[in-house]
């Protein structure tokens, strides 16, 4: 049984990175219906602002500054709230929370993910509930594929359904992203693995020692020699190739990204429909977005630049 801390009225904020898909492989499917993955994720410099404050009654509620959340009960840190609590054992414990959000709803990003992952993180230390990180990753499972991944972040190679993590510290810090997305659409993630499904059955692997084999190539691939203009990531997203002829926003975020000058590579992010393009740093990623924010607005498309974060959810200073 954890112990809480003494009951005085605290609170404290915690940023949740958003993530991009530098590699999304779909091997196959596991009995359990999800499928079996093959990534190499990481995080992004464009994070929401999670604000929890703890009451001594078993109020939990979230309010934020988007008016198109579901602040009730479908939303992902109400249940990683909920989660954490039970876990506990413990009943009185409650929580004011307020997100503010600036990661994209809907777009591929692990938003709600990572906001999830932020609660488990940010009430963990605030009820003093001393759960470890890897118990902190099995509560993640239980809230979504992405949502492991989002408590560390960093860059990380993750298989399973995206469960099973293996940090990758070679990431440059100095490469960069613009990452686009149609501020009207979105992609339904069931919708994206059905319809994959549908087209790539027959070639699906079955075998565990052929998941294994994938894995290991994975973690031979150019992955692990660091990442810099000579060697931009090899990017490649399965999902793509089927949620890209089907929504005409990602053709266009694709073809607005290949145009930009000093691009690396592009692909799309997750399930989409949010697409990025590498840049070998800041500035460069910068100066191409600013130079072609006239064509960004013709085409109604929204544009970040971002650095590499080497971390998923940070405690404000
Ligand atoms: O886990 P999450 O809630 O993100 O998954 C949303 C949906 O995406 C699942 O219900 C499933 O249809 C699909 N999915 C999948 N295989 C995965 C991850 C997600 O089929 N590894």
């Amino acid at each position: 049984m954890n112990k809480v801390s003494s009951s005085i009225a605290e609170s404290l904020k915690v940023y949740a990175s958003a993530k991009i898909n530098l590699h999304l492989e779909v091997l196959g499917l596991r009995k359990d219906g999800f499928h079996e993955l093959a990534m190499v994720m990481q995080s992004i410099d464009l994070v929401d602002e999670i604000e929890i404050t703890k009451t001594n009654d078993e109020l939990i509620s979230l309010n934020s500054d988007n008016p198109e959340l579901d602040n009730g009960d479908g939303n992902l840190i109400i249940k990683a709230a909920k989660l954490i609590r039970s876990r506990s054992g413990l009943r009185d414990l409650g929580a004011l929370i307020y997100l503010r959000k600036k990661i994209p709803i809907g777009a591929g990003l692990a938003g709600g993910s990572s906001d999830g992952a932020a609660t488990l993180v940010g009430l963990n230390s605030l009820w003093g509930l001393n759960f470890s990180n890897n118990q902190l990753e099995d509560m993640a499972a239980e809230l979504g594929s992405d949502v492991p991944f989002c408590i560390s972040g960093g860059a990380q190679l993750c298989f399973g359904r995206g469960e099973c993590l293996e940090p990758l510290d070679k990431s440059d810090p100095t490469l960069a992203i613009v990452l686009v997305k149609d501020p009207s659409v979105s992609v339904s993630t069931p919708w994206a693995y059905s319809r994959y499904k549908q087209l790539n059955e027959s070639t699906y692997l079955s075998k565990e020692i052929d998941f294994q084999e994938k894995r290991m190539a994975l973690r031979k691939a150019s992955w692990l020699r660091p990442l810099n203009a000579s060697n931009p990531p090899p990017l490649i997203n399965d999902l793509q190739e089927v949620v890209a002829p089907a929504t005409p926003a990602v053709e266009k975020a694709l073809q607005f990204l290949r145009s930009l000058k000093g691009v690396l590579s592009v692909a799309m992010s997750g399930s989409g429909p949010s697409c990025f393009a590498i840049f070998s740093d800041l500035d460069q990623a910068r100066i191409a977005l600013e130079e072609n924010q006239e064509e960004l607005r013709k085409q109604c498309l929204e544009g970040w630049c971002c650095a590499l974060n080497s971390k998923g959810v940070r405690f404000a200073k």
